[in-house]
């Protein structure tokens, strides 16, 4: 990924989509490449269903934006209870702006959707579902096919916040029946400041940009412009041509290990975390404890350490976790914490990682006095 990115600026610097010299044709090649590569990697209905952005954030904040001005006063808008940041803000500002509805899908204690909450809520003024895949913070894996298809039957549109699932799970955009799905590249071992909108291209056609200026314009006249065609009309300005050239050696990366090996080797270590982690029986564990139900990332609080205290003694050990809200305080409050500590392993983890983890949390009680 660092060779492709190096590369880049080495042979193909250039602008895309503007030169016809062969600078300008590289790097719209190793541009459009990404696209394609980021419409097999997750089976999307078309390329051009594939709106390159920022990040997850910045193509949640696109739908916000752009479907979501498509709905009126009293209209509502499906979330849950355990939603990053990044799929509760732009939602509150389009009901700030457009006084449509949120409604919220409440969690059970193991920390998974309640279904049945999520059938009565579901009605014929839902507009739009939208719901992380995986959450950040409980590891849980949501049923986003069936979810998908209950939104449907109420005419509303699915959009999955695929930031967790992407990297960690095999996704495949046609068979959940969904309309769009956003995720990042660093998430998926590809490098920051690159993401992905992927949707149904006919709904991308209906839907106006929310940005203006170069690359996304037909014709413009000094008062008046027509827009290019999907996906570029979404692509205002010079993109992150770099890092989105980088990505495919990414997902070169993940497709030849496989994502079932990767699911597997990651639920395999999840239950090997849970099982460990479980024996210390002061630590409360969030999320659901069985791996097929969840990621591999672990959220826990040691009741007597905060868990940035407990964080920074993981530190000095070479054990890095995150320790706060994790982008989730509606959750946080959800789970009565003011923060958690959380663990997540990738490919590169192995159950070494986890027993370092574990004699780190016994180290951190032995350094507060606890024992
Ligand atoms: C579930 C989930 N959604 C959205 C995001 C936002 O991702 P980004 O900051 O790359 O836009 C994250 C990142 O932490 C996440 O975990």
């Amino acid at each position: 990924m660092l060779a492709a990115l190096a590369h880049y600026y080495e042979q193909s610097n250039a602008n895309v989509h503007r030169g016809v010299h062969t600078l300008a044709e590289e790097a719209t090649a190793a541009y459009e490449e990404c696209r394609r590569r980021v419409a097999s990697f997750v089976n999307a209905p078309e390329e051009r269903g594939v709106v390159i952005v920022r990040n997850a954030t910045e193509a949640i904040n696109l739908v916000a934006r752009s479907w979501g001005a498509t709905l009126a006063a009293g209209d509502e808008v499906l979330l849950s209870e355990m939603e990053h940041h990044s799929n509760l803000v732009p939602w509150i500002m389009l009901a700030r702006e457009r006084g449509v509805v949120l409604r919220h899908v409440p969690i059970t204690d193991s920390g998974e959707l309640d279904m049945a909450a999520l059938g009565s809520l579901l009605t014929t003024r839902t507009r739009i579902v939208a719901l992380t895949a995986m959450s950040n913070v409980l590891g849980t894996i949501n049923p986003v096919a069936e979810i998908a298809a209950a939104a449907h039957r109420v005419g509303a549109v699915m959009v999955v916040d695929g930031a967790q699932s992407v990297p960690h799970l095999s996704v495949d955009f046609r068979s959940l029946g969904i309309d769009f799905l956003a995720f990042s590249a660093h998430k998926a071992y590809g490098p920051t400041g690159v993401g992905f909108l992927v949707a149904r291209p006919e709904l991308l056609e209906r839907m106006e940009p929310v940005a203006g200026g170069g690359e996304m314009i037909r014709v413009v006249r000094l008062d008046s412009a027509t827009w290019n065609d999907i996906p570029h009309k979404f692509e205002a300005g010079t993109p992150n041509i770099a890092d989105a050239a980088a990505f495919p050696a990414a997902l070169d990366l993940l497709e030849e290990l496989g994502m079932g090996a990767v699911r597997e080797h990651e639920r395999e270590l999840a239950g090997y975390a849970l099982e460990r982690l479980r024996s210390l029986d002061w630590l409360q564990i969030h999320g659901p404890l069985d791996p097929e139900r969840r990621g591999a990332l672990v959220s826990f609080v040691d009741p007597e350490i905060h868990p940035h205290d407990l964080a920074q003694v993981l530190d000095t050990r070479g054990v890095a976790v995150r320790a706060g809200h994790h982008c989730a305080q509606p959750l946080m409050r959800r789970l009565n914490v003011a923060a958690t500590a959380r663990a997540s392993f990738g490919i590169y983890n192995d159950r070494d990682d986890v027993d370092a983890l574990v004699d780190g949390l016994v180290a951190a009680r032995r350094y507060f006095g606890l024992v």
